[in-house]
C-alpha cells in the first residue's frame, strides 16, 4: 500500500518560508513520481507570531505535533527579538519536548562545488556527524549568583546521563552499520579536560561498542583536534558521534567544507517518536524576500525527512536532484547562484518529476 504521510510544517522566520515553499515543491514532486500522498499542516510558530501574541509556542503544540510523522522546519531568528527567546522558546523546546534525542548532520561534498579547502574533492568529504540534542550544555541547568554585582557568579552546566550517552552511541552506532561505509565510528570529546562528562562517554563508547558492535571500529578524537582533521584531511572520518555543544561548532565547520549553509541540511530525529527536519542555517533576515537565498539545504531536508519515513527510493531521487542543480548554479551562495530561489527549486523539482 502506498505511503500516505502527515507532516507539520513550519515555515518560521526571515527566508525560512521562502526555502520551505521550495522543499515542498519537490516533496510534491517525489510523492507525484513515487506514489505517496503527504498531507501538509501549517504551523506559524516563530518571531512575527510572538512579537504579535507574546507567546512562542501555545500549549497544545506538542501534544499536536506528536500526532504528525514527521515537522519540516524553514528557520527560527528574529532581528526584532533578543537572542535564545525563541531558540529557546521554539526549537531547543520542541527538540527536547519531542526527544528528538539525534541531530544528525550529513557531511558531504559534491562535485562542483567549491570547496574552500585545497585539494580535497568530492572523495574526501562525506561523512556523518551524529550529535547528542537533548542533553549536555543546552539543559539550561546553572544560574547565576549576585547578578549584577562585582561577586557576581555565573553558572552553566552540561549534564550528560548513562540513558542519554548511551541510547545517541547506540544510535550511532547503528547508523554506521547501516551506512556500510567505512565501519569506522569516531567519539569526538575533550577526556583530557572534561574528565567527568567525557569520562561517561569514553566508558559507555568502549562498553557498548565491545559488547554489541564488534564490526564497527571505534576511534576516538578531541574536539580540538576534530577541527584540525576535518581541514586537513576530512577523508579520516566516517561517522562521528558527539555532545550537544560540539556537535554544534563542528557541525558549522562541516557545513563550511561542505560548500555552506546554502546546502547543509540536518534532522533532528526521535527513532521512537517524530523527527524534525531542518535547513542548518539560520533565518537570514538580510536577505528574505528577495527571492535569492539558496534552497537546496532545506530540500536536502526533505531528502532526510523522506529517508526517514521509509522513502528511500525517492530520497535518492531527491539527492540526484540537488546534485543536477548544484551542477547548474554559480555558487551556492545567497545571491550568487545565478538564479532565483525558485528557480532552484523548479530545477530539482523537475528532475525528481523525472
Ligand atoms: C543549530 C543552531 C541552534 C543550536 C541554535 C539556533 C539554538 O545553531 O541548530 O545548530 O545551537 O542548536
Ligand atoms: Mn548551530
Amino acid at each position: 500500500m502506498a505511503g500516505s504521510y502527515k507532516v507539520a510544517v513550519i515555515p518560521g522566520d526571515g527566508t525560512g518560508p521562502e526555502v520551505v515553499a521550495e522543499g515542498l515543491k519537490v516533496l510534491e514532486a517525489a510523492a507525484q513520481r513515487f506514489g505517496f500522498t503527504v498531507s501538509q499542516t501549517p504551523y506559524d510558530f516563530g518571531g512575527d507570531r510572538y512579537l504579535r501574541t507574546g507567546e512562542t509556542l501555545p500549549p497544545s503544540a506538542i501534544t499536536e505535533l506528536q500526532g504528525f510523522d514527521a515537522i519540516y522546519l524553514g528557520a527560527i531568528g528574529h532581528p526584532d527579538v533578543r537572542p535564545g527567546i525563541l531558540e529557546k522558546g521554539i526549537l531547543l523546546a520542541l527538540r527536547f519536548a519531542l526527544d528528538q534525542y539525534i541531530n544528525l548532520r550529513p557531511v558531504k561534498l559534491y562535485p562542483n562545488v567549491d570547496c574552500p579547502l585545497k585539494d580535497k574533492g568530492p572523495e574526501d568529504i562525506d561523512f556523518v556527524v551524529v550529535r547528542e540534542n537533548t542533553e549536555g550544555l543546552y539543559c539550561g541547568a546553572g544560574g547565576f549568583l549576585k547578578k549584577g554585582t562585582a561577586d557576581e557568579v555565573a553558572i552553566q552546566e552540561s549534564i550528560n546521563t548513562r540513558k542519554g550517552v548511551e541510547r545517541c552511541l547506540r544510535y550511532a552506532f547503528d547508523y554506521t552499520r547501516r551506512r556500510a561505509k567505512r565501519n569506522t565510528l569516531t567519539l569526538c570529546g575533550k577526556t583530557n579536560v572534561l574528565t567527568f562528562a567525557f569520562d561517561l562517554w569514553e566508558r559507555t563508547f568502549r562498553e557498548v561498542g565491545e559488547r554489541d558492535y564488534p564490526d564497527i571500529r571505534r576511534e576516538y578524537a578531541h574536539v580540538d583536534a576534530t577541527c584540525m582533521w576535518m581541514v586537513k584531511n576530512p577523508e579520516w572520518f566516517d561517522v562521528i558521534v558527539t555532545d550537544n555543544m560540539f556537535g554544534d561548532i563542528i557541525t558549522d565547520l562541516g557545513a563550511m567544507i561542505q560548500g555552506g549553509m546554502g546546502i547543509a541540511a540536518g534532522g533532528n530525529i526521535n527513532p521512537e517518536g517524530v523527527s524534525m527536519f531542518e535547513p542548518i542555517g539560520g533565518s537570514a533576515p538580510k536577505y528574505t524576500g528577495q527571492g535569492v537565498i539558496n534552497p537546496l539545504a532545506a530540500i536536502a531536508a526533505v531528502q532526510m525527512m523522506l529517508d526517514t519515513l521509509g522513502e528511500r527510493e525517492a530520497a535518492r531521487t531527491v539527492e540526484e536532484g540537488i546534485v543536477h542543480a548544484v551542477g547548474q548554479l554559480k555558487s551556492l551562495s545567497a545571491g550568487k547562484m545565478g538564479f532565483s530561489t525558485s528557480e532552484v527549486g523548479d530545477m530539482v523539482a523537475q528532475h525528481v518529476a523525472g
